[in-house]
C-alpha cells in the first residue's frame, strides 16, 4: 500500500504505524516515547501528525503517529501550523518538567523555545515519564520498576523504593532512556543499579567484565543460549575465530605448495 506524506507517496506495510514509515523514510518528527523494541504507548504526544483521506469527505484530524496504523492512500502532514503549535506546547511543558535535560533543551530550541513559560519543577530530574524503561523491563519479563506517585510527583521507582528483587541488572532501561536519566555504575566486577549490586561474569580468557550472573542465567534458561556462551567475550571469540582462519589459510597454502613441489 502507499501513503502520502507531505505531498510525496511512500510504500507502507500492513500493520505498520505511521511513525514507522516516517522513521524509515527519514522524515523528521520528534517521538520520545516510541522505540522499536517496545509496544507504542502514546505518552509524549510529540509525534502528532495531521491525517486525512480522499474518501473521508474532507475530514482531517490530528493523531499520534506512533499509535495510528497505516491504511492505503492515507494522507499525512507532519508540520502544519496546528501540529507545530501542539509540539511547542508539549515541549514547553517538558522543559518545565526537565529544565536541565540537554536532550529536551535541544529539542525545545529546535522549535524556538529556549525558556519554559511554565513554572519549572523544583529539584527537577531528567525523567520525562515516557515509560520506555518500565515497558522494556516488563516486556523482557522482569517487572522490576514501575511508575509511582501522582501528578508532578510521579516518578519511576522500584517497589517500596528498595533494591528491586526482580531486577537482573541487564541495563535495558538505561539504554532505552531518551534523556539518560537512569544511572548505573560498573566498578571492577561489580554493577550497581537501582540500589542493587550485582557480580559481573568475567571472560575466562581476557578477564573483561561481561554481564551480570543473574542476566546470563536468565538468558541461558529462557532464550535457548548455550550454558557456556558467556564464558568468553565477543572480542576473544572473534580473535579465536581469526586465529582458526589464519591456521586454515596457512594450511591450505602449505598444501598447495607441497602439491606444486611433488608435481
Ligand atoms: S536493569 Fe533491572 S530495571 Fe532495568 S530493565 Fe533490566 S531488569 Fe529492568
Ligand atoms: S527514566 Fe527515562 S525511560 Fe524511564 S520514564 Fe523517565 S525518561 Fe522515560
Ligand atoms: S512517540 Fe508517539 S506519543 Fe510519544
Amino acid at each position: 500500500m502507499k501513503i502520502q506524506i507531505n505531498g510525496r507517496w511512500y510504500e507502507a506495510r500492513e500493520g505498520e504505524m505511521v511513525l514507522d514509515v516516517l522513521r524509515r523514510e527519514g522524515i523528521d518528527v520528534p517521538a520520545l516515547c516510541a522505540h522499536e523494541a517496545v509496544e507504542p504507548y502514546g505518552a509524549c504526544r510529540l509525534c502528532m501528525v495531521e491525517i486525512t483521506h480522499e474518501d473521508w469527505g474532507g475530514w482531517k484530524g490530528n493523531v499520534t503517529s506512533c499509535l495510528y496504523p497505516v491504511e492505503d492512500k492515507l494522507i499525512v502532514q507532519t508540520h502544519t501550523e496546528d501540529i507545530i503549535e501542539l509540539r511547542k506546547t508539549v515541549l514547553n511543558l517538558l522543559l518545565a518538567r526537565c529544565p536541565n535535560s540537554p536532550e529536551i533543551q535541544k529539542l525545545a530550541s529546535e522549535y524556538g523555545i529556549d525558556t519554559t513559560s511554565f513554572v519549572p519543577r523544583e529539584d527537577a530530574d531528567n525523567c520525562i515519564m515516557c515509560g520506555l524503561c518500565t515497558r522494556v523491563c516488563t516486556q523482557m519479563g522482569f517487572n522490576a520498576i514501575s511508575v509511582a506517585g501522582r501528578g508532578y510527583g510521579r516518578e519511576i521507582a522500584t517497589p517500596l523504593k528498595e533494591a528491586p528483587p526482580d531486577c537482573v541488572g541487564c541495563l535495558a532501561c538505561v539504554k532505552i532512556c531518551p534523556t539518560h536519566h537512569i544511572q548505573y555504575e560498573d566498578i571492577g566486577t561489580t554493577r550497581e543499579i537501582w540500589g542493587r549490586q550485582f557480580e559481573l561474569v568475567k571472560c575466562k580468557q581476557c578477564g573483561k567484565a561481561l554481564i551480570t550472573r543473574e542476566f546470563a542465567d536468565y538468558l541461558i534458561e529462557n532464550r535457548d543460549i548455550p550454558a557456556d556462551y558467556f564464558d568468553i567475550c565477543d572480542d576473544c571469540k572473534r580473535s579465536g575465530t581469526a586465529r582458526d582462519f589464519k591456521k586454515l589459510v596457512h594450511w591450505e597454502e602449505k598444501e598447495e605448495a607441497e602439491e606444486e613441489v611433488s608435481a
